[in-house]
């Protein structure tokens, strides 16, 4: 039996102006959530919104108070980063991905999407007539919104058919025109928490400088594939990287989740010390400026959207990661709880009809972490999306991230020990009101 009557959310619909329930947006399936628990005061199990559901990394905490008492606050940082963070950065890269990339290289960002936002400008705009991004899909939808605002175009294709050797000749028949100007994905991939092994990267990297495209890797869920233990500062198996096979390569790494910092708003965008150096007249024309791509990122392009990262969180940053390369944080030891969430909910989905729709690297199971994938029978994603919220569990359909499977994406992130029962008992019902075709 439902939970919340098909009525009462459509009246829920209605009222907060939501135009087709099953193309919601996260912040619209968050509104809804929200509305349908102060009507009825019955929780919903949220599997929508992905922010970090762990408490902020205390270490981080005190070094941003340390700061703060230290004065940091009167003074503007420089647009660059402050130089314990670059430091920090670029010794944590190599402590954990086993690649070279000089202090000057790393720059903080206001979070990843400011870091997404200014790189998409840059690369967009480097060589006239190579402007479009591609998007290895499933990915995350705020991307695009960026390049909407920018007025940039893209491309995009679901990887779902194209594991493994299969990406050569998809990529390339993408790339052949040279109008790409940026590759973009996120490794361990939200929504689908699929993992682009080494031959992938190897071919992504090696395609990437045969066409001159600059690779944009996203790593906000940095070395939480938890089937491999890479939290060990300085000692393999090191995190995946196209920068092994590229110099074209811009590695975007928020404390966001890693470190559960969301709130104060802090990334980097580490870029390989080759591509920063290199020049491109279509940026000293636009820019009044040299013209070098990273001095341009920084200077004429970061700085003038966000002025800077706030200075007493780029100190916080700074010591997280230290401590995280000394082998004092254990950032993936820290994280792996969602690991744990995810396990026991795909186990009540499957149990009780669902299937996990992205399953398989190319050489292994998918891993459990912050988030999965899940189709029900024929349903389609918008479908999935609206019987379920019947039943009181928030999720996102498959569509809104540019994926061509149908079904609906979960993030563990906020699951509690006392809500599996209740999803248990959610699920056996929508379960039973859903007959599958045996
Ligand atoms: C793939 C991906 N990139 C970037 C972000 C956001 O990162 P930040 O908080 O550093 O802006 C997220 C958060 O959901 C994400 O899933």
């Amino acid at each position: 039996m439902k939970i919340f009557s098909e009525e009462l959310v459509e009246k829920a619909v209605r009222e907060l102006h939501i135009a087709d329930l099953s193309k919601a947006t996260i912040g619209e399936v968050l509104l809804v959530a929200q509305y349908l628990e102060n009507a009825t005061g019955i929780p919903f199990i949220r599997m929508d919104q992905g922010s970090p559901g762990l408490p902020v990394n205390q270490l981080g905490v005190e070094a941003e108070k340390a700061a703060l008492d230290r004065g940091v606050g009167s003074q503007y940082p420089a647009a660059a980063g402050v130089p314990e963070l670059k430091e920090a950065a670029s010794r944590f890269v190599k402590a954990f991905l086993d690649i070279d990339i000089s202090a000057r290289s790393c720059v903080p960002t206001t979070g990843s999407v400011a870091g997404s936002f200014g790189s998409f400008i840059a690369c967009t705009q480097r060589i006239p007539g190579k402007n479009k991004v591609l998007f290895i899909d499933p990915g995350f939808p705020i991307q695009k919104s960026q390049l909407r605002v920018i007025g940039a175009d893209w491309v995009e294709f679901d990887i779902y058919e194209y594991r493994g050797q299969a990406l050569e000749a998809k990529l390339e028949s993408m790339l052949a025109a040279g109008d790409i100007a940026a590759i973009v994905y996120s490794n361990p991939n939200n929504p689908a928490w699929i993992c682009l092994e080494d031959e992938e990267l190897k071919i992504i990297g090696t395609l990437a400088t045969k066409y001159d495209v600059i690779v944009l890797e996203d790593l906000a869920y940095f070395c939480m594939d938890f089937r491999t233990d890479m939290g060990h500062p300085f000692e393999p198996p090191y995190a995946p990287t196209v920068a092994r096979y590229t110099d074209n390569y811009i590695l975007m790494l928020s404390a966001s989740k890693i470190y559960s910092y969301a709130g104060q708003r802090i990334a980097l965008t580490c870029i390989s010390d080759k591509l920063f150096e290199r020049q491109y007249p279509a940026l000293a024309e636009r820019y009044k400026d040299a013209g070098v791509f990273g001095q341009t990122l920084i200077a004429s392009i970061l700085y003038m959207i966000t002025s800077g990262c706030t200075a007493s969180t780029q100190y916080a940053y700074a010591e997280m990661l230290r401590l995280s390369t000394e082998g004092k944080i254990n950032f993936v030891a820290d994280t792996r709880e969602y690991a744990v969430r995810a396990e026991k909910m795909k186990k009540i989905f499957t149990d009780n009809g669902f299937h996990i729709i992205y399953d398989y690297d190319v050489t292994q199971k998918v891993g459990d972490g912050f988030f999965f994938t899940i189709g029900y029978g024929d349903m389609t994603g918008g479908q999935l999306l609206k019987e379920l919220l019947y039943y009181g569990v928030s999720s996102i359909s498959l569509s809104t991230t540019g994926s061509e499977q149908q079904g609906v994406r979960a993030c563990t992130s906020r699951m509690r020990d006392d809500l599996y029962e209740v999803m248990e008992q959610r699920m056996k019902a929508f379960n039973q009101d859903h007959q599958l075709a045996q």
